[in-house]
């Protein structure tokens, strides 16, 4: 036995030493470089050039382990300025790295390198990554994929294989175009011509047979499903024919299981979906189409992929999911009302119970006079939106530069904390003098480690119609929501305060309100928007600065030597 009594402290040693080193390492590791590049390609039989990273459409897939901190060159090689945004990174005290032009950082320009450094905490699931410049986003994107730290395992069953699949929406014309021509025109923008399932739009499409993604599965087996929905300007219901979906995680955390024949998801979020292989060996599409909850124009195709089983003896043709239909509002509720928060031992949820800062905030579509020659509107008048009827504004510095460096003039801090005006919100025929938002830069300040509840109200003007808000640097409770104006009494009593969904992106109903919870123990400068891009980009948009806290884990990190400059 004497050997052994020094045996077990050196293995102890061993391990304490290989887990610091571990430690070590994971604490920053390096990524491959990312380069943003011309690519040409062709898709529905027509070439054109598209801006990828590396070259991919969509873009590689970013691995990382709970808790890394990856540090990833961006190097920009082509002719269109832009920056990315790591979606749903809580990027904690490190505002510098989270991407939103001209809100944390000026753009990368041609040429110009820039090391993104991206800090995990306590993200584990799918996330994704995008451009956060113009329109650029909807080519130049990928998935982040957040892996359970080593000797940890899935809240579930494991796995036989994974895969990710990335909902797109693509435009013949350069989509930068697209955007402009919006802009010159002041209406909606052109329908998009195909949505697509990693890049391709598949069978239903004239002239896209083949451009079709394919996955091939054994019978009896379990796969993990990452879906994220990078589409610029539509929530989308997605389903495989004769599976049902398991859906155990969304925004990079996980949920209470549960089995569903369809997801709705809207831009912005990502779902982690257990698909069992259990049907007869044969080929089954993928597919997802539009939920329009509103009377919008939008792309009414349908987007296909293929779940192909191995060992096909005899195969009929593929069916397609039966899919809710594009308006159906029951569908998309019956589904979205199921998310909760897995609430285990191991994942607990921490929903703030009593709040100090509470925010409520007008979501609406607007229209504003018209400042170009060619406006299409009646009235000569152009669209466009606004939060709390402040339709905001880009500075032509980033407002974490502003901010960090005590600069003035660049933003103000007056972001109303309630609708400026109350009004039957979600009534019909609202008066015309609602319609004209104030256009300024204005930001909200929240005082590090307050608990903040946001209730955004949907509204009818114009046009009512869902509303994926997206907060930076944080994911939020989802406590309540329903149809209707908000009733700060008798609404708050049937919150769920238990297990409510943590998560980033949050569908405001049309014509209807949800309220989020969320702790402000993250300082920095966040952004806030609707993750519909047309809607980003009429300023539906504010940004929340937190204040630094006591003590050197309360504060800000100082600004990287590489930052570009303004
Ligand atoms: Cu998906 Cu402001 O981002
Ligand atoms: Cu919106």
């Amino acid at each position: 036995m004497g050997p052994r009594k020094g045996l077990l402290p050196l293995l102890v040693r061993l391990v304490l030493f290989h887990g610091l080193f571990i430690c070590m390492v994971s604490a920053k590791r390096h990524h491959q470089s990312f380069e943003l590049r011309e690519t040409p390609i062709t898709r529905l039989c027509e070439n054109k050039t598209i801006l990828t990273i590396n070259g991919q459409f969509p873009g590689p897939t970013l691995h990382a382990r709970y808790g890394d901190t990856i540090v990833l060159n961006v190097t920009n090689r082509a002719k269109h300025n832009f920056t990315i945004h790591w979606h749903g990174v809580k990027q904690l005290r490190n505002p510098w790295g989270d991407g939103p032009e001209y809100i944390t950082q000026c753009p990368i320009q041609p040429g110009a390198t820039y090391g993104y450094e991206i800090v995990f905490t306590d993200e584990e699931g799918t996330l994704w990554w995008h451009a956060h410049s113009d329109w650029t986003r909807a080519t130049v994107h990928g998935a982040i994929v957040i892996h359970p730290r080593i000797g940890k395992k899935y809240p579930f069953v494991k796995p036989l294989k994974e895969f990710t699949v990335i909902l797109g929406e693509w435009w013949k014309s350069d989509v930068n175009d697209v955007l402009q021509e919006m802009l010159q025109t002041g209406g909606g923008p052109n329908n998009s011509d195909a949505f697509t399932i990693n890049g391709q739009p598949g069978a239903l499409y004239p002239c896209s047979k083949s451009d079709i993604f394919r996955e091939k599965v054994f019978p009896g087996k379990t796969y993990l499903l990452r879906l994220i929905n990078a589409a610029m300007n539509d929530e989308l219901f997605f389903g495989i024919a004769q599976h049902r979906l398991k859906l155990v995680g969304m925004d990079g955390k996980y949920l209470k299981p549960f089995y569903t024949d369809y997801v709705m998801i809207t831009p912005g979020q990502t779902m982690d979906l257990l698909i069992e292989t259990n049907q007869t060996p044969n080929i089954y599409y993928m597919a997802a189409h539009a939920y329009s909850s509103g009377n919008v124009p939008f792309d009414n195709t349908t987007t296909t992929a293929i779940l192909e089983y191995a060992n096909i003896t005899s195969s009929s043709s593929p069916s397609i999911p039966t899919l809710p239909t594009f308006n159906d509002t029951e569908a998309a509720n019956n589904f979205t009302k199921k998310l909760k928060s897995l609430a285990s031992e191991e994942h607990p949820a921490f929903c703030p119970q009593t709040i100090n800062k509470h925010i409520y905030i007008a979501v609406s579509v607007k229209t504003k006079p018209c400042e170009t020659a060619s406006c299409v509107l009646a009235n000569n008048r152009s669209l466009s939106a606004s939060l709390n009827n402040i339709s905001f504004v880009f500075p032509n510095i980033s407002i974490l530069q502003a901010y960090s460096q005590g600069i003035n003039g660049v933003y103000d801090t007056r972001f109303p904390k309630r609708p400026p005006y109350y009004f039957n919100f979600t009534g019909d025929n609202l008066p015309e003098t609602l319609l004209t938002p104030r256009r300024e830069t204005q930001v909200k300040v929240l005082k590090f480690n307050s608990t903040v509840e946001i209730v955004y109200q949907g509204t009818s003007l114009v046009e009512g119609e869902n509303h994926p808000l997206h907060l930076h640097g944080y994911s939020f409770y989802v406590v309540g929501w329903g149809t209707g104006n908000w009733d700060s009494v008798n609404h708050p009593r049937n919150y769920n305060l238990v297990d409510p969904p943590l998560i980033n992106t949050v569908g405001v109903p049309r014509k209807g309100w949800v309220a989020i919870r969320f702790r402000a123990n993250n300082p920095g400068v966040w952004f806030m928007h609707c993750h519909l891009e047309r809607h980003l980009s009429w300023g539906m948009d504010t940004t929340l600065i937190v204040r630094n806290g006591k003590g050197p884990d309360a504060k800000m990190q100082p600004p990287p030597a590489d930052l570009p400059p303004c």
